[in-house]
C-alpha cells in the first residue's frame, strides 16, 4: 500500500474513532453521568489528524500529475 492510500485509510479509520468518542460522550451525558472536563476535549485529537489528512486528500487531485502525461 502506498502512502496516499495510507493517508486515506488513516482518515477513514479516524472518522470511526472520532464518531465513537462523540457518541460515547452523548450517551454518557444522556445517562446522566458526570464527566470530567478533559473528556470533552478527547474528540479534538482524532479531529486534528482528520483535518491534516483531510486537507491533504483535498489537495491530492490538484497536486497529482495530469492524466495521461508521462512521469518525466
Ligand atoms: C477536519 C476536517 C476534514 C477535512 C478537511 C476532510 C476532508 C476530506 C476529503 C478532501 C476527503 C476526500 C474526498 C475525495 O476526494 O474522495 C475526505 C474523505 C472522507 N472523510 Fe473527511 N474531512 C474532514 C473531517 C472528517 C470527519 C470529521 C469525518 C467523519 C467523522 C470524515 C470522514 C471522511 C470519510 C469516511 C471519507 C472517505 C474516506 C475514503 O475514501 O475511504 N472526515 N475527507
Amino acid at each position: 500500500m502506498n502512502w496516499k492510500n495510507w493517508i486515506r485509510q488513516a482518515h477513514r479509520w479516524l472518522s470511526i474513532v472520532f464518531t465513537f468518542i462523540v457518541l460515547a460522550i452523548f450517551a454518557a451525558q444522556g445517562l446522566g453521568k458526570e464527566l470530567a472536563e478533559w473528556v470533552f476535549f478527547l474528540p479534538l485529537f482524532p479531529l486534528l489528524f482528520m483535518l491534516l489528512t483531510g486537507l491533504y486528500l483535498f489537495a491530492l487531485p490538484y497536486i497529482q500529475r495530469p492524466h495521461g502525461k508521462p512521469t518525466r
